[in-house]
């Protein structure tokens, strides 16, 4: 068995130059469990950018279905008789067309959706088209509801046609199920009318796979749903971001829109239409189709606690350098309407429907069940004396009225400089419970920051690495050498269990035809999607958090990169419930690292095991569309005969031994 077991350990060194002649003495002491390790340690953080919601989790395939874009045919080419109304059945989307005949029987009236830089359609997968109709004069309106393949004007480019006939003077939902012939990733959607059709109006035009996660309708998109609970996030932090902000006060995101029927929920404009002008999107808008309610019901999916984030009466800082100004920041006077949002965002998660309109509107919603709502953040990237006076307020009012409630307030948008500074020391005093950090920063910084948290006091608020990503050097995004940084720094966050409780990378996804911003954890297109080497490092973190930290040293000294330690990083947990050792390395350094392995306190007898390594032959390497798992984590059983062993990591690699107590 030990033989097994030096064997494997030799083939994680494949790649190596040549390890050092005396091993590193790591020792990990197994007889005491330290400080627990939250639930909600390892996250993920959701926001609508680089079209992660429209266009992107949330399955609607038709862009701008209520008409409602400031251009109201943006995402649409009309043709015929097509007039725009706006008198419509939805007063917050009051726009929709009428089709009439065009006056020549050759001249067809009608209008295509091109989606989201096109729609995917897989072979033999069923679409629920629905829409709301009527026939405002009367008679039989006759349409027809084409899957098209590559936009053309020729109409046999469609495969796959329903047709449907509307009855009422009335405003009607009709709804009928398509299947696609043909897999392709640049289709459109075309509606036209029948040649004897009477007038029709159309308003909410929709089309979704029928097989979303879980298969709900106005549902999430599978595979990209299925990427978030392989994860098993311990906490689901959401709506952004900068959305949450917004550009100016008007276009922050409010809750309260995103709830209730989906065809009553007002469009909002997305900030990360225009935030960078080499990226612009302006046809980059939120229909808040994935709104609070289905994030709460994601969370709930996905075992993890719900995190909202509720604008602090500010708008973005970066676009507007001047806060003052009464559209980018809410007077004190002005604050109570955020404070009552906060209120009744905390009743519509967990109040009894009886008692409360805001809970009656969930039970309606069809969840009557409490969410069990525990934390919340209160600003994003805030900075500055107005963040801190806003905060006052809404913490003073929510103590009172929601002491349960934990409250999230945020250190800015930098780890550290003038107004990290600032803000720390007011979080403290205002009491919260947690502290929101961000970091985007470069190779450098994460390999200095493996201590970053080894000093902070411990009688404060929480630290909550909110958005953290490496961002590599000469344009690499996803590459393999950037994530296995991440997960260096992530020894130093998870060594310090009692203090950091929470982690979270960011930007969850990116839709690889219309990103905003990189890198990102999951990329994809109309069809397909891949998890980045950061998600499968996130992933190592999550599955493998144990339950307590145990002390990890070397020399008496944390194991953090620090000098002397060959960028050797490394952190040890216990997990009571499977009575497992888990011990994570990651050697940064272009060497292979022989280590001494001692797990003291562990029984003489042989211990089975899982060993787990992560490399990949080009560090500059990364996953892609076509190439989804070029480089994943490998596991191996193993068995040690003794408690103190040898091995041996792999130039910039990482290694998890889980070892049965
Ligand atoms: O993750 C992208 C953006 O980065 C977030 O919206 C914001 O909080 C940060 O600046």
């Amino acid at each position: 068995m030990k033989r097994l077991f030096f064997a494997l350990a030799a083939l994680s060194s494949v790649l190596c130059a040549t390890a050092q002649s005396v091993p590193h003495k790591f020792d990990v002491n197994t007889r005491k469990a330290g400080a627990e390790i939250a639930s909600t340690m390892y996250g993920i953080f959701f926001e609508d950018v680089n079209f992660a919601a429209d266009g992107g989790l949330y399955a609607e395939l038709v862009k701008n279905r209520s008409f409602e874009f400031p251009d109201h045919y943006m995402g649409w080419k009309v043709y015929g008789n097509v007039q725009l109304k706006d008198d419509g059945p939805f007063e917050r989307n009051p726009h929709y067309v009428r089709l009439a005949y065009s006056g020549h029987d050759h001249r067809r009236t009608g209008l295509d959706n091109d989606g989201f830089t096109g729609i995917g359609y897989k072979e033999g997968a069923e679409y629920r088209f629905s829409v709301w109709a009527r026939v405002p004069e009367g008679g039989e309106g006759v349409f027809k509801v084409l899957l098209c393949e590559n936009y053309s004007q020729d109409l046999n480019q469609h495969f796959s046609q329903a047709t449907i006939k509307i009855d009422s003077k009335e405003w009607k939902k009709y709804q009928v199920v398509l299947k696609s012939t043909k897999r392709t990733d640049k289709g459109f959607l075309r509606v036209i009318l029948d040649k004897e059709s009477a007038v029709v109006d159309l308003e909410h035009i929709s089309l979704f796979p029928v097989d979303t996660w879980k298969g709900r309708e106005n549902g999430l998109r599978k595979d990209l749903a299925e990427a978030l609970y392989d994860l098993k996030p311990g906490v689901l932090r959401f709506p952004g971001g900068c959305i949450v902000e917004g550009v100016d006060l008007d276009t922050r995101y409010q809750w309260k829109n995103s709830v209730g029927a989906v065809e009553n929920r007002p469009l909002n404009e997305n900030k990360w239409n225009y935030s960078f002008s080499h990226r612009l999107f302006p046809d980059y808008f939120q229909s808040y189709g994935l709104g609070f309610y289905e994030y709460f019901v994601l969370a709930e999916d996905l075992g993890a606690e719900p995190l909202p984030v509720l604008n602090a009466g500010m708008a973005c800082q970066f676009q507007n350098k001047e806060l003052r100004d009464n559209k980018a920041h809410a007077s004190l006077a002005q604050l109570q309407p955020y404070i009552d949002d906060a209120f009744d965002l905390i009743e519509f998660a967990n109040g009894d429907p009886q008692k409360s309109e805001w809970a009656k509107l969930r039970a309606d919603m069809g969840h009557p069940e409490p969410f069990n709502l525990k934390y919340l953040a209160i600003g994003n990237e805030q900075w500055g004396d107005i963040y801190v006076e806003n905060l006052k307020i809404f913490v003073e009012q929510l103590r009172k009225r929601y002491p349960h409630i934990k409250i999230v307030g945020g250190a800015g948008s930098a780890p550290s400089g003038k107004r990290f500074s600032h803000l720390w020391p007011e979080m403290t005093k205002l009491g919260v419970d947690l502290v929101d950090e961000h970091f985007y920063r470069n190779e450098e910084w994460f390999l200095a920051s493996g201590t970053r948290y080894d000093n902070y006091d411990r009688k404060g608020p929480k630290v909550f690495a909110g958005e953290y990503a490496c961002h590599g050097k000469g344009k690499k995004w996803n590459h393999f050498h950037a994530s296995l940084l991440e997960a260096a720094f992530l020894t130093g966050v998870e060594r310090n269990a009692d203090i950091v409780t929470m982690a979270t990378y960011a930007p969850l996804f990116a839709n690889i035809n219309a990103w905003t911003w990189r890198p990102d954890m999951i990329w994809f297109d109309n069809l397909r999607s891949f998890r980045s080497c950061t998600w499968y490092f996130h992933q190592l973190f999550t599955h493998n958090k144990g339950t307590n930290v145990l002390e990890l040293t070397w020399n008496g000294k944390p194991v953090a990169g620090t000098e002397g330690q060959e960028g050797l990083f490394a952190s040890a947990v216990i997990d009571k419930t499977t009575n497992e050792i888990i011990v994570k390395i990651v050697n940064t350094s272009d060497k292979a690292q022989r280590i001494l392995l001692n797990l003291n306190g562990l029984s003489k007898k042989p211990h089975e095991g899982v060993l787990t390594t992560y490399r990949a032959d080009d560090i500059d390497g990364e996953n892609s569309l076509d190439n989804p798992t070029k480089y994943t984590p490998q596991s191996s059983a193993i068995v040690i005969d003794s408690p103190n062993f040898e091995v041996e990591i792999a130039a910039k690699s990482f290694a998890m031994y889980k070892i049965k107590k």
